[in-house]
């Protein structure tokens, strides 16, 4: 049987241009066997037809509340009581405004208000309409109410800006839809929030062909990524040089240097973010002056002196310039792991420091496996060693605990 055999599905299309995508959402979900039913608003008219999703679907469209002849057929407290999901993709601002306020103005937020159902939502609309704080209140609330929620994803948009606002793509609303049938769709409780996390080394140059570097895989911090985006939260993932797939919804920012590293952080943070993790393994020196030419060996001598400067301090900059509300920093020791740790919490000014051993070979640095101890202010707590995608998903957790908490 196929995953979504027998799911009533109830999608609602808002006016926006990634309507046309909900067409390819509606052929995976009833190609998983799932019956799917579409009701448009107002604004969807104008992007797709219901000729086109009455074909895709296999049923009739509806969108209008007001209507004999629908009502005769199935009345619209009766389609709100036939879904077992109702999912709304995309969600635009307006529609979601609608619905955080409990309006029944058409058929959809009638239907969203009548219904006892889960409802996903896959908001969609330009970056800045999106960060408006009268539509972040609006997710949150929704969020807060139980309202299931997916993306939007950060990238390019249909209107040129680039920013957090694309719909996920049908594929990942898909997956979240079976995730949600098997119980395993996690709590949109990071929704509304924009996390900020480093990871991977950096690589510092020598000279065209050669430079500094460190074997941080970026694999805690990419597991982090994926864990807060799991969760609802925007994330923005400065990466140095990895080789890893980057986690889908991510806004990922390359960088080399620490140098590229601290702008890249500076300017995802020009609003203050809600959360800063500084995973990376930032190399402490760079050159002074790195050569523009490849350096010659020199025959007549065995020794090389390269002149060193230090490089900022990239998670102390941003806690001085009040970068993001809760900021997190890792500390990779070799010894004495929880006192250099502690020290470092208070002289970088952080609110929590996660601190791992580099020096035990089966965990830390390159491994798919890590231990570590969590410290703040007046707590210090060690979870057992764990996969790193385990171990984000516990340190997420601790990390929302703690924001929970603060005064
Ligand atoms: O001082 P140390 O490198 O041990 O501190 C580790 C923490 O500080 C990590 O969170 C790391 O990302 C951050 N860091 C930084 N800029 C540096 C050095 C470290 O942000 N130049």
């Amino acid at each position: 049987m196929s995953s979504l055999a027998q799911k009533r599905i109830l999608l609602g299309i808002t006016g926006g241009i990634a309507a046309y995508k909900s067409i390819e959402l509606i052929r995976l979900l009833t190609k998983a066997d799932a019956e799917v039913q579409v009701v448009l608003t107002e604004g969807a008219k104008a992007f797709v037809t219901e000729m086109t999703l009455q074909a895709i679907s296999g049923n009739p469209v509806r969108s209008t509340l007001l209507d004999p002849n629908a009502e005769a057929g199935m009345g619209h407290i009766e389609l709100a009581k036939w879904a077992d999901l109702i999912v709304i993709a995309p969600a635009s601002a307006d529609f979601m405004a609608r619905y955080a306020q409990g309006m029944a103005n058409d058929l959809l937020s009638t239907l969203c208000l009548a219904t006892e159902s889960p409802v996903l939502i896959a908001p969609a609309m330009n970056q800045a309409m999106w960060r408006h704080p009268a539509t972040q209140a609006n997710a949150k609330l929704l969020a807060e109410r139980g309202v299931l929620n997916i993306g939007p994803a950060d990238g390019a948009q249909a209107c040129g800006d680039i920013g957090p606002g694309r719909m996920s793509e049908p594929n990942d609303i898909f997956n979240a839809v079976i995730a949600h049938f098997q119980g395993s769709l996690i709590e949109q409780d990071l929704t509304g929030q924009h996390w900020v996390i480093t990871a991977g080394p950096t690589m510092e140059s020598i000279d065209p062909v050669r430079y500094i570097s460190n074997h941080s895989s970026g694999k805690m911090g990419y597991a982090l990524a994926s864990a807060a985006i799991a969760r609802g939260a925007r994330v923005t993932l400065v990466s140095g040089p990895v080789q890893l797939t980057p986690p889908t919804g991510a806004n990922i920012i390359a960088v080399k240097s620490a140098d590229e590293m601290l702008a890249a952080c500076e300017q995802s943070m020009s609003t203050q973010a809600d959360v800063f993790i500084g995973a990376a393994a930032v190399a402490d020196f760079k050159m002074k002056a790195a050569s523009d030419q490849k350096m010659k060996k020199q025959s007549d001598t065995d020794e090389m002196t390269l002149t060193l400067v230090k490089n900022p301090d990239i998670i102390a900059t941003l806690v001085l310039q009040k970068r993001a509300k809760t900021i997190v920093g890792f500390a990779a020791e070799t010894q004495n792991v929880i006192e250099y740790a502690k020290s470092k919490l208070e002289r970088k000014g952080l609110d929590i420091i996660i601190a791992n051993d580099v020096s035990r070979a089966d965990i830390g640095f390159n491994q798919d496996e890590n231990q570590v101890t969590v410290i703040t202010k007046d707590k210090i707590w060690s979870p057992d060693k764990a996969a790193k995608s385990n171990l984000a998903n516990q340190l997420v957790e601790f990390i929302q605990q703690h924001i929970k908490s603060a005064p």
